[in-house]
């Protein structure tokens, strides 16, 4: 297909069907990276709420690099994957303590932050300060997959960037990114096109898995008042939670992972706290 004409075809078709959200109704980086940290492993209508929440707690990088771990994690139950969170909170430290508060503009700079991949990198910096630099996510991937590499297996995204890079529309990046997302998700539901890419991974079951178990643990010290207890009842908490299904985990593999990522503390006298 011609780039002009794939062009065309996917503004036409944004001009009509692009989706209104409230992080593309604002060029302020700060939100547009809540926004887009949310979005990397959670859908739409689970981070619509969020996203509110989070700003109307934390309305601020300053007011995010200032924030305590529980009330953090307070917010982020219910969008799972809460090293996230830390690396958010993270990042907006690195900004307001290392770089005068002043936001990175560029992919190359953004990625040096906590937490900020490729993707997350080329999403900021288009919606925020419409750089016309392509990126993927599984959405655009599939449109690229569909109209480029129709009937090929197991292509590599360096191939899938270089046709990316060619068809940006510059005049507006912005409308551009959105346009794609929306094609990708809307019109090309089928899952089955990004089994062609080289990079597919499909998220794992939720259910029964460590990152469940992990969840109810953060879910049970988060329900306390004092967002503490003592080691022994989280691990007879566990112990009862890890009693379903088929694995072998223990609560004890449960705590160190929490405590690893620094989602879950231990004091001396064998409390556990957030
Ligand atoms: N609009 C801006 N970023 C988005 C994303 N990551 N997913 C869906 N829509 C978006």
């Amino acid at each position: 297909m011609e780039i002009s004409d794939f062009q065309r075809l996917i503004l036409e078709w944004g001009r009509h069907h692009r989706r209104d959200m409230p992080w593309r109704n604002t060029r302020d980086p700060y939100k547009i990276l809540v926004s887009e940290v949310m979005l990397q492993q959670t859908q739409v209508s689970r981070v619509l709420p969020k996203y509110e929440e989070f700003l109307r707690e934390f309305p601020t990088l300053e007011a995010l690099a200032a924030a305590s771990q529980s009330s953090l994690l307070r917010i982020w139950q219910g969008l799972g994957y809460w090293n996230r969170a830390l690396r958010l909170r993270e990042a907006a430290r690195v900004i307001v303590n290392e770089l005068d508060s002043e936001f990175p503009r560029d992919p190359a700079t953004l990625m040096q932050l906590p937490g900020v991949g490729p993707y997350t990198a080329g999403a900021v910096a288009c919606f925020a300060f419409g750089c016309a630099e392509p990126f993927l996510d599984t959405n655009i991937r599939r449109v690229y997959l569909y109209f480029f590499f129709p009937g090929e297996d197991d292509v590599p995204d360096s191939r899938i960037m270089e046709v990316a890079r060619r068809a940006v529309w510059t005049d507006d990046p912005r409308e551009w990114g959105y346009a794609l997302f929306d094609y990708g998700a809307i019109e090309l539901r089928d899952r089955a096109i990004n089994r062609r890419s080289r990079h597919y991974s499909r998220q794992p079951a939720f259910e029964g898995s460590f990152r469940s178990f992990r969840t109810q643990a953060l879910r049970h010290v988060l329900a306390q008042e004092s967002t503490s207890l003592s080691r022994a009842d989280l691990k007879d908490f566990l112990t009862q939670r890890l009693a379903t299904g088929d694995h072998s985990y223990t609560p004890q593999d449960v705590l160190d992972a929490l405590i690893d990522d620094g989602l879950l503390k231990i004091s001396p006298d064998d409390r556990v706290f957030i």
